[in-house]
């Protein structure tokens, strides 16, 4: 496609253009395989080149995937596993890529971060997961020193009580935290989501009209 290479250097109009996505933060069970593998089917479904990597030790996002091409469930999109040749890899590829990252695998994240143009960091509502999304950033500005990178954060697991402030509390505390931009969209705690991951289909699959699929659905919107 003219216009177009693989390091990003593109104009807006190109489909092909490389975006790489890193879906990360230091603690498990925010909800980063769930929210990576929703968003890569979403992009699977709508035509888009897109292929992940699992750079957790759990695996999960791998799990799940491979769950999904035992059931046949279409479309699917490749999810790999190892680091080492990443950064090789990735230029090589175009359209989208996820990657999943933990603290299990440090360098992995490091690594990715190095390669990325931006970072969606799922959020738990809690004291302990604002603080230690704030050691995230504090990684991420090591591994990446002064290059420009969007750092894009929002409420995972809220609560559905909305007597219940701390959501809006937490989100408070992620807007001051330096070079995050909140997004609007939130995710409530929702079994839709546990259920559907675990038979490998996004929620919006098994549950269309339901909440969490609006909410899934919102959150793509404000990234794509
Ligand atoms: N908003 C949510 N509501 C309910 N369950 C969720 C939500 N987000 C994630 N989960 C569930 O919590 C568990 C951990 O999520 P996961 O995506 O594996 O987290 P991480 O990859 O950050 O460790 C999974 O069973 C997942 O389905
Ligand atoms: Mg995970």
């Amino acid at each position: 496609m003219a216009g177009c290479d693989t390091n990003g250097n593109h104009d807006k109009k190109c489909k092909s253009r490389l975006m790489i996505t890193v879906i990360g933060n230091l603690k498990g069970g925010a909800g980063k395989s769930t929210v990576a593998f929703n968003i890569g089917v979403w992009l699977a479904m709508a035509g888009r080149t897109v292929v992940a990597y699992d750079l957790d030790p759990q695996k999960t996002l791998h799990d799940v995937a491979s769950i999904r091409a035992e059931e046949g469930y279409k479309p699917q999109f490749p999810v790999y596993l190892s680091d080492i040749q990443l950064t090789g890899k990735l230029l090589s590829h175009s359209g989208d890529v996820l990657i999943d990252v933990g603290s299990a695998n440090i360098d992995g994240m490091k690594k990715a971060i190095t390669v990325c143009h931006r970072i969606v960091i799922p959020v738990p509502p809690s004291q302990a997961d604002i603080w230690s999304t704030q050691r995230f950033i504090r990684i991420i500005e090591q591994a990446k020193g002064d290059d420009m990178l969007e750092l894009l954060a929002f409420i995972n697991r809220a609560d559905t009580h909305h007597a219940v402030r701390e959501s809006d509390e937490a989100a408070a505390a992620l807007a001051t935290l330096p070079g995050i931009r909140l997004l609007n969209s939130r995710l409530r705690q929702r079994t839709a989501f546990r259920r559907s991951f675990s038979e490998g289909l996004a929620v919006y699959e098994l549950e269309p009209s339901s909440k969490a699929a609006n909410e899934i659905l919102a959150l793509t919107a404000e990234l794509y």
